[in-house]
């Protein structure tokens, strides 16, 4: 297999504005060789979220579940027409595809974390910049408006999955996907996401899903990566 492990190919096509982040104080993990997907590293230390989210959720979400979907991936495309896809190419083929739910699930899996991580940042939350705000406030209303469909898509997931900011037809909106859904799969563009896998939360807020997501909202989220993503 083709030694892919220094292009930053794959890395970039998990989402333009992922690519373009500075990476700030990141644990590497060790990249395989023949490895046709590599675990991007965090943009910021492994304690940098905290005290909502703490180092000890980072190393099991990241180090291990995150890494796992990745392993995962990799094992499933060696040796298949797959393994020369870009990520998003594997999400969108095998998208729908009874015999391949488990390739979209590792793969959807491997996208939407390195779009969660990057969605964050360490005293994020507050207000988003004078543009941002702007679109905010003709697409929702208001930011108080949009919180508040985030909170709620966030918090009435029913089981795993994810709370998106998309952009949808030129217009910004909440949508939520179950386990590994992906809204790009739905013709939308990600702008943000909010991981609700109790894996996400469960040993820093146990059941408290809510004050995950009001925490997250208030102090986490990265608006330069929304608006990155918006002018993409
Ligand atoms: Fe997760």
């Amino acid at each position: 297999m083709k030694d892919r492990s220094l292009s930053r190919r794959n890395f970039i096509l998990t989402g333009a504005a992922i690519g373009a982040l500075p990476l700030v104080g990141a644990p590497m993990i060790a990249r395989g060789a023949a490895a046709p997907h590599v675990l991007p590293p965090l943009p910021y230390a492994d304690n940098a979220l905290a005290p909502v989210i703490s180092a000890q959720t980072i190393g099991f979400h990241y180090g291990k579940h995150h890494k796992t979907y990745l392993d995962n991936l990799n094992k499933l495309v060696d040796g298949t027409p797959m393994a020369e896809m870009t990520l998003e190419q594997v999400i969108k083929a095998s998208a729908g595809a009874a015999d391949k739910a488990g390739l979209f699930n590792n793969a959807a899996q491997v996208w939407n974390h390195t779009f969660y991580w990057n969605g964050l940042r360490p005293n994020g939350g507050g207000a988003p910049g004078k543009e941002l705000a702007t679109r905010i406030e003709k697409d929702f209303g208001s930011l108080e408006a949009m919180r508040k469909e985030i909170f709620t898509a966030a918090t009435t997931q029913f089981g795993s999955g994810w709370a998106w900011l998309v952009e949808e037809g030129g217009k910004m909106k909440v949508v939520k996907t179950g386990n590994a859904e992906n809204p790009l799969t739905r013709g939308m563009k990600p702008l943000m996401t909010i991981d609700v896998w109790e894996h996400a939360y469960y040993l820093d807020f146990q059941n408290r899903r809510a004050d995950y997501v009001n925490a997250l909202l208030d102090k986490l989220v990265n608006w330069e990566f929304v608006a990155a993503n918006l002018a993409r």
